[in-house]
């Protein structure tokens, strides 16, 4: 695609404001319209933007998608949309992009079926920046299958149970889920450190988030690279992997 990528944004809550702000401003996109499930008070309009927030009690996907045509979804609602936009999407090609982090098995077996007809990405954890502390700490994984492994997650006081990504870093690295230490304090927003400890020498991976913003940076990754690739499913990895593969490559 060379023009700007049209985007619909899906889900206004705590992350798709944020994901607005990201996409709402960058250049290489037109965030055309946000979708959320009700009608209400706020403005209906993203500050400080002509981009309209439509609510989908009033109209469904296929007329939205039909009034106000885009080149692909990223959606941060909630796992049952998926189900009201599926076919509407495939129908047109739309390409989707999708945050959500609680699919169950029905629906990942559902989004890969869309990826047979148009490109499709779900990622559980959409920070450009987590995703690469997995991808780099893999390949150390690989190099020094020897070294010690250990996995500290910070978060907010009030978060109750261990983090999702640091289970995730533990199975990716099969390290067992005991060698995660988890600690809660204050207001921290998350935290993950992956510590690689060899006999002469440490290495740490660390991610600090900051702001909810970071999910849109990651959208935005994932959507310009998805844009470039064939109809099917991928992860946020399968798109991180290109860029690394294509840069050790040598092409540009
Ligand atoms: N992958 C990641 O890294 C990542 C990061 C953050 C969040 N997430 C995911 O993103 C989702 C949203 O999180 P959140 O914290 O922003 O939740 P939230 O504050 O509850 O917001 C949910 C939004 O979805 C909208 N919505 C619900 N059903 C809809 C429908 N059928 N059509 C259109 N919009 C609909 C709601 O509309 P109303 O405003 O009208 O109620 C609301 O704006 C969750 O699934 C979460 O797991 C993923």
């Amino acid at each position: 695609m060379t023009h700007k990528i049209r985007v619909g944004l899906v889900g206004y809550g705590k992350a798709g404001k944020a994901v607005a702000n990201i996409l709402g401003t960058d250049p290489h996109f037109d965030l055309r319209w946000i979708a959320r499930r009700s009608a209400n008070a706020e403005p209906q309009m993203h500050p400080d933007t002509d981009i309209p927030i439509i609510s989908i009690e009033q109209q469904s996907f296929d007329e939205l998608f039909d009034r106000h045509p885009v080149d692909t979804i990223v959606d941060f609602s909630t796992p049952e949309t998926l189900h009201a936009y599926g076919e509407a999407l495939r129908k047109r090609g739309i390409m989707l992009v999708s945050a959500i982090s609680a699919y169950s098995e029905d629906d990942l077996v559902y989004a890969r079926s869309l990826g047979r007809d148009t490109r499709v990405m779900c990622s559980p954890n959409i920070t450009l920046g987590i995703n690469f502390l997995i991808v780099a700490a893999k390949l150390l994984r690989k190099a020094a299958p020897f070294a010690d492994v250990e996995i500290v997650e910070q978060h907010f006081r009030d978060k109750p149970e261990i983090s999702g990504t640091a289970r995730k870093i533990a199975e990716t690295l099969e390290v067992d889920a005991e060698q995660i230490t988890s600690l809660r304090f204050g207001g921290i927003v998350g935290h993950h450190e992956v510590i690689f400890g060899f006999p002469h020498q440490t290495v740490r991976l660390i991610h600090d988030s900051i702001r909810r913003e970071a999910f849109g940076t990651g959208a935005a990754f994932a959507l310009e690279q998805l844009a470039n690739c064939d109809n099917g499913f991928y992860t946020f990895e399968d798109l991180l992997m290109r860029v690394m593969r294509a840069e050790l490559a040598g092409i540009p």
